[in-house]
Formats: structure tokens, C-alpha cells, sequence
């Protein structure tokens, strides 16, 4: 089955200053398409690519937790196979893909750690259970059966009782984020006839997401 991608494009004229403000318009749109007509589920899910130390790729969906002019971010366990490859090449690329709009995002650049103070109020946000399960699961690692999985969180749950506080369940140390600082970040809006947009921001000089001048523009061929 073949489907005529009949996106709205992305014009030259149409693109904001800089990256961040691009982005933000897109999730934005995303967010409001999903409220509206529902076929954006999970607007800001992130599939992250990263390297193994042999070189070989992996990926893996992630929710973006943070975007801002350092760069888009999530939370993981920093003991989970996706932190250690991180930490063996220091490189990520990520995209966001709505199909139902033919828009897609890529990012790609370094790692950086989540600072904890920015994890801290992120855990604090999260529903008890969420935090229980953070400290039930070491991700990544094998465990015999699930049973073992619910035994673990229930001996957190014990340890840590929901008082309706947000902080009756301390940050557990193996927890944390990561951000991609980038060096490009492209934005594909498919067209008819596979004449898709692809215009690319690429590092020209220091700065964040959030300053035009450390950006400079090219179009890609579809
Ligand atoms: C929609 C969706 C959202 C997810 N969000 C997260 C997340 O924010 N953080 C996370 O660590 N894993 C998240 N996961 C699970 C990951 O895809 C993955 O299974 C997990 O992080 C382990 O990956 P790794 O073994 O490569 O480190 C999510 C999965 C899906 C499908």
C-alpha cells in the first residue's frame, strides 16, 4: 500500500529563526492535533539512537521530557544499556516522527547529563507508583520473571509509603537524563509525489537551540 504524503511542507519562509523555536511550533501543532482529532498519540514519543562500543546501533522510544536552547532531553536509568552507550561514545541522534501530520524532527550531537537539581523536580512530579517503579527496576538488566519485578516493587513500596507527599520517595541515585547538545537538527515535512522538504539547521558557532546566529540553513534533497 503506498500513500500520497500530502503534508503541508515546510517553505524556507515558513521556517522560525532558530531550531528551538521551530521545534516548539511543530510539538506545539502535534499537541493540538492530538486534542483535536487524536491520530498524534504521544506527540513528544523520542526514538533515540545511540552506538555500542563495537560500533553496532541500537534505539529505543523515550518520552522528551525537556526542550529548551541546550538541546531536547529525557529520563532513564543511567545504569540502562542506552546510558552505558552514551558514556562509550558521547554520541546521539534522536528523531520525533508524526506520521499523521508527514512531519518528522532529527536531532543529532552530543550527550550531556541532566544537571540532578532539573531530575529532582522532574521525580517529584511523577505519581508515587512511577516513583516506586524507578527505584523496583534496574533497566536493562535480566530478571527471571515478572514475579521477581513485582516482588521488588512491592519492597519499595513498603520502604517508601505514599503519604501524598511528592517527596516520600527519594530520588534514587541511578536515575537521571540526558540531553543531545546538537550540531544539526533537521525538519521533514513530506509532500506529494515524494518531493518532501527537508531543511536542516547545522552548527555555525557556539550557542543554543535558542540563538539564530550559531545556525546556519541548508535544503536537503528529498
Ligand atoms: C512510548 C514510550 C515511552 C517510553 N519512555 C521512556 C522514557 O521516558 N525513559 C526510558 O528510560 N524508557 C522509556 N521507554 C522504554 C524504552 O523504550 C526502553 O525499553 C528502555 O528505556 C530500555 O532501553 P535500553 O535497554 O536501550 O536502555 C518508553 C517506551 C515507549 C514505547
Amino acid at each position: 500500500m503506498r500513500s500520497e504524503y500530502s503534508g503541508e511542507g515546510l517553505s524556507e519562509d515558513q521556517l522560525a529563526a532558530t531550531p528551538l523555536e521551530q521545534v516548539r511550533r511543530w510539538v506545539a501543532e502535534a499537541e493540538t492535533r492530538q486534542a483535536d482529532r487524536g491520530d498524534v498519540v504521544e506527540p513528544v514519543a523520542l526514538s533515540v539512537a545511540t552506538v555500542d562500543a563495537d560500533g553496532l546501533p541500537n534505539v529505543r522510544t523515550v518520552l522528551m521530557r525537556f526542550l529548551d536552547g541546550r538541546g531536547p532531553g529525557f529520563v532513564t536509568d543511567l545504569g540502562s544499556t542506552k546510558s552505558r552507550e552514551i558514556g562509550a561514545t558521547g554520541g546521539m541522534a534522536a528523531s520525533l516522527t508524526w506520521p499523521a501530520m508527514y512531519r518528522a524532527v532529527r536531532f543529532r550531537g552530543r550527550a550531556l547529563p541532566v544537571g540532578r537539581d532539573e531530575i529532582a523536580a522532574y521525580f517529584t512530579s511523577r505519581p508515587w507508583g512511577s516513583r516506586i517503579s524507578a527505584w523496583a527496576s534496574e533497566q536493562s538488566q535480566p530478571i527471571a520473571d515478572r514475579a521477581a519485578l513485582v516482588a521488588a516493587y512491592e519492597r519499595y513500596a513498603a520502604l517508601y509509603p505514599d503519604t501524598g507527599s511528592p517527596d516520600d520517595v527519594p530520588v534514587p541515585d541511578g536515575w537521571g537524563g540526558w540531553r543531545i547538545d546538537c550540531d544539526e537538527v533537521e525538519l521533514w515535512a513530506g509532500r506529494r509525489d515524494r518531493l518532501h522538504d527537508r531543511l536542516v539547521f547545522t552548527r555555525a558557532a557556539d550557542g543554543g537551540l535558542d540563538v539564530a546566529d550559531a545556525w546556519t540553513v541548508h535544503r536537503r534533497q528529498p
